[in-house]
């Protein structure tokens, strides 16, 4: 048995949250995803990287529904991610920041976060804008919860600010509370530390841990190799559009194949600066 199968046997089964297997997703002649297979469970904070073009984000949109796949699986809690409907995904319990910030612009921070919780309410997006009496006291809730979220995420005096407004670190933070107004089992973070300052990207870090320590698992896609490295128990390579490695990021910054990609031919011995 080889190292990677005991450790992939060291995270027990009964804690699978998610098994995506031979995934492959084609645009015209370019295949964006090959036969991708890999398992995320119950508490990871599962780090996905590659060069760009690699197909990352879209793998994060095959796993959100927006894409379908030409084949493969991929099995969350029960439900068959591949045959749901983009809305349905936040139903079971997935939630997404986009590599591009797509927030509400001309909303005020609370207000982005409370659209988010909509799907968790009663009355929904349509009830909210009706604004009919009984609706009422499930607003204000939804408003109170958005300010905790805004809170956790450390912008609650932005709150009133109108989105596009907000600093860009701000905004990719407001993105992260209004996927959290889902309540969401799996968060899925594309690229959050992308165009944040060494100090932001600290406060980030903290911000995932917590996140996850507070029961949320978190797939994240992340250029910065020191932020994936120190944060994630576990990583997954692509290349390419298939997978090049998948193991502990200890095993995996070992890995020649992957220290190639990163770094051209020839320069296995210098990658140790990648572990930073
Ligand atoms: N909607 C699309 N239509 C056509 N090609 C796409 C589309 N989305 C991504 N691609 C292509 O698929 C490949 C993988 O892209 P992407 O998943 O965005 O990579 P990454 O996120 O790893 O940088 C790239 O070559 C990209 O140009
Ligand atoms: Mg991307």
């Amino acid at each position: 048995m080889t190292q990677a199968n005991i450790n992939q046997d060291a995270r027990s089964m009964p804690d699978l949250l998610l098994v995506a297997s031979k995934l492959s997703k084609r645009f015209g002649g370019l295949q964006a995803l090959s036969d991708v297979s890999f398992s995320i469970c119950k508490g990871d904070i599962y780090g996905l990287i590659g060069p760009n073009g690699a197909g990352k984000t879209t793998l994060f949109n095959v796993l959100t529904s927006l894409y379908v796949p030409e084949s493969g699986t991929c099995n969350f809690m029960g439900h068959q991610l591949t045959r749901l409907k983009p809305h349905e995904i936040a139903i079971v319990g997935i939630a997404r920041t986009f590599q591009n910030i797509r927030l509400f612009g001309s909303l005020s921070a609370i207000e982005n976060v409370m659209i988010g919780r909509h799907i968790r309410t009663r009355a929904g997006v349509w009830g909210a804008i009706t604004r009919n009496k009984s609706t009422r006291s499930e607003e204000a809730a939804v408003e109170q919860r958005a300010h905790e979220l805004l809170e956790y995420v450390g912008i609650a005096h932005r709150a009133n600010d109108v989105a596009s407004s907000l600093p860009y670190g701000d905004q990719r933070r407001l993105e992260i509370a209004r996927a959290l107004a889902t309540d969401p089992t799996l968060l899925a973070l594309d690229e959050p530390a992308a165009g944040m300052n060494a100090s932001e990207t600290v406060v980030l870090r903290r911000l995932i841990e917590k996140i996850r320590n507070d029961g949320v698992t978190v797939l994240l896609i992340e250029h910065d190799m020191k932020l994936v490295m120190g944060l994630c128990n576990r990583v997954l390579v692509l290349e390419y559009g298939k997978v090049l490695a998948e193991g502990r990021p200890a095993e995996v910054q070992r890995n020649p194949k992957v220290i190639e990609a990163y770094l051209g031919a020839g320069s296995a011995e210098v990658a140790v600066g990648v572990s930073a």
